[in-house]
């Protein structure tokens, strides 16, 4: 699709790419954080003060807990650490249904603890509408009993109130433009939307992409679910506002942009109360695995501490509560919902999810030094073009050294520029995931391509024979089989007519 352009090596989208990058640096200011779920159907749940200890190790500063277990926000108290406490979905009822009620529970769960812990928003239910619709009616008056309550403890500029939704609560989620919410509901999301805006607090949404691509049944490629983004060829277009989605996440929160909008609210920001990806499943749930979760996990904090927000809404950064830290051996369901869990809880990690700064460390990876994934010279250069446009893209290789005047420029060589590309993009994503295939037109190679003050990373200033020392023999297995990059080019016209999620 793109093949019309003329032969011109650097493409003008490059400049656009760089003019980008410096505006995510200057709007990235605003800080979204991600945080993680403690969930409570754990057999085995290590005690609060064990927990807090896992909490500060992996550094992480805000914590979701499903109820307001006492011991827990005791544990939790002078750590520094942001609690968001829960209403479970059994105690709603009498929350909605009494002042007073809600007023105790303010008391007995929030105010008691603050100054020392800091909490600073409940989620009253879980999925109130889509999973105990019987106690639809009483979920606006909770808000309003608790913030009732809140503002006569004097607590209301600390504590915000509001209640995560499902995506199911969405209809016609894809393409993002037509996500409207579920008729049925429409005067409680009314009052609700209200509120959040009257409150200022945000919308909450469960936003599991997992789930997305599994009852997509092959729709969406795993790609598009593990933020593995796709050839530009193949980013999935929204027919009607003209944005390109690079993964089903932003789709998701943006469905959830849209849906208010459609009810004439505009200016209420969505948090995600949970999102992750199961690492284990029963055999016939074959996406449940460790290389997925690690990719997803990895890729999600690197997107919400490092994006500019979502494609409908660049400047409102989306913060995020990781799903979750231990798996909860006690939900029903398919093998994978008792899988979710980052931390087994003897405290060790069931896979190396870096959550401390995964996103400040997009630098070269030591692993790699004295190797380079170069351009296959026997690659087509319409093939070549299409993996460098989509590395200088989506794949935020840093290009800059191609550009014309620049040290690898070469007008002629699109092999040259393209393999600095490759290398650049494989050496800063490799420990995320990232491979060295750009859809079979590239290649590991232990020939160091640099030349003159044109360096690639990874090179060791030394060069052919004789620098193969710092890395160790790397089998071209490894490399092939991280990613299935199956690009799936037809896409853009595909999804537009399926309306999933
Ligand atoms: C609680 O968290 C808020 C929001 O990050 C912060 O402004 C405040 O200083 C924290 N309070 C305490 C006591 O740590
Ligand atoms: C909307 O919600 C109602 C009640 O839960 C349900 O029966 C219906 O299938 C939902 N509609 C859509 C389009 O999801
Ligand atoms: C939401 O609140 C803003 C002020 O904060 C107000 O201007 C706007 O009209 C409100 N929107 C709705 C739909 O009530
Ligand atoms: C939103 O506003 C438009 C224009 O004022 C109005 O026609 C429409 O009925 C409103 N929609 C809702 C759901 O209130
Ligand atoms: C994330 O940050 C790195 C380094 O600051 C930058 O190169 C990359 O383009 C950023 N990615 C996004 C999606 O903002
Ligand atoms: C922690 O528990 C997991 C799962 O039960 C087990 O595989 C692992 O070996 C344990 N680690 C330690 C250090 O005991
Ligand atoms: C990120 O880089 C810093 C120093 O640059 C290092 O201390 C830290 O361990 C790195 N984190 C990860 C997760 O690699
Ligand atoms: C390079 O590309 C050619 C033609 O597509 C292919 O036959 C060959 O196997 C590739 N070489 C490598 C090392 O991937
Ligand atoms: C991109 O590479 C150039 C050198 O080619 C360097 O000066 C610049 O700092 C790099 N930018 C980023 C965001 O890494
Ligand atoms: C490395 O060797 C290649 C040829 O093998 C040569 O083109 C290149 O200039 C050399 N690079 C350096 C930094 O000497
Ligand atoms: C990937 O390569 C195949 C041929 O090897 C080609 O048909 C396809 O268009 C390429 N896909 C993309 C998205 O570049």
């Amino acid at each position: 699709m793109l093949g019309r352009r003329r032969n011109n090596m650097l493409p003008k989208r490059l400049e656009g790419v760089l003019l980008l990058l410096f505006m995510l640096m200057v709007s990235n200011a605003s800080g979204a954080f991600v945080g993680v779920h403690v969930g409570t159907g754990v057999s085995d749940l290590p005690s609060p003060s064990d927990i807090v200890s896992i909490l500060k190790a992996k550094r992480i500063q805000h914590v979701r807990l499903v109820d307001s277990d006492h011991k827990m926000l005791v544990a939790l108290a002078n750590t520094g650490i942001e609690v968001m406490v829960g209403v479970p979905n059994d105690q709603l009822l009498r929350v909605g249904q009494s002042r007073s009620t809600a007023a105790d529970w303010i008391n007995k769960n929030v105010a008691a603890y603050i100054p020392a812990t800091n909490i600073t928003y409940i989620a009253v239910g879980d999925e109130v509408l889509t999973t105990i619709p019987n106690a639809a009616l009483v979920l606006v008056p909770a808000l309003q009993f608790l913030q009732s309550a809140l503002l006569a403890a004097n607590l209301n500029t600390q504590v915000k109130i509001s209640s995560p939704h499902s995506m199911d609560m969405i209809s016609k989620a894809f393409p993002p433009s037509t996500a409207t919410f579920n008729s049925t509901w429409s005067s409680i999301m009314s009052q609700y939307l209200q509120f959040l805006n009257n409150t200022g607090s945000s919308f909450m949404l469960n936003a599991q992409p997992y789930y997305g691509y599994v009852k997509g049944q092959g729709v969406f490629p795993l790609e598009y679910a593990l933020f593995r983004s796709l050839n530009p060829n193949s980013k999935i277009a929204d027919p009607n506002s003209n944005l390109f989605y690079t993964n089903m996440f932003d789709a998701m929160v943006d469905a959830a942009y849209n849906s208010m909008q459609a009810m004439n609210f505009t200016g209420i920001p969505v948090m995600v109360t949970a999102s992750g990806w199961p690492w284990r499943g029963a055999r016939n749930e074959p996406a449940a695995d460790v290389d997925n979760a690690l990719a997803y996990n990895t890729n999600l904090i690197r997107h919400v501490l490092n994006s500019s927000g979502t494609p409908s809404q660049p400047k409102n950064q989306v913060s995020t509560y990781l799903f979750e830290l231990f798996s909860e051996d006690r939900r029903t369901g398919p093998v994978s919902e008792q899988n979710w869990g980052i931390m087994f809880t003897n405290a060790s990690a069931v896979y190396s999810l870096a959550f401390e700064d995964v996103a400040a460390n997009n630098t070269d990876s030591p692993a790699l030094r004295g190797m380079f994934c170069v351009a296959n010279s026997s690659a087509s250069h319409s093939a070549l073009k299409q993996s460098l446009d989509w590395a200088c893209g989506p794949g935020s290789a840093n290009c800059s050294a191609i550009q014309p005047g620049q040290p690898c420029y070469k007008s002629d060589d699109i092999v040259a520029v393209a393999s600095y590309a490759f290398n650049d993009y494989y050496h800063r994503t490799q420990t995320s995931g990232g491979t060295c295939n750009f859809n079979g037109t590239a290649t590991i190679s232990s020939t160091d391509p640099s030349h003159g003050s044109c360096i690639f990373l990874g090179s060791t200033g030394a060069n052919g024979s004789g620098n193969g020392a710092a890395s160790g023999p790397v089998s071209q297995d490894s490399f092939a089989s991280g990613l299935q990059s199956c690009w799936l080019a037809h896409l853009v016209v595909l999804l537009p007519v399926v309306l999933l999620l």
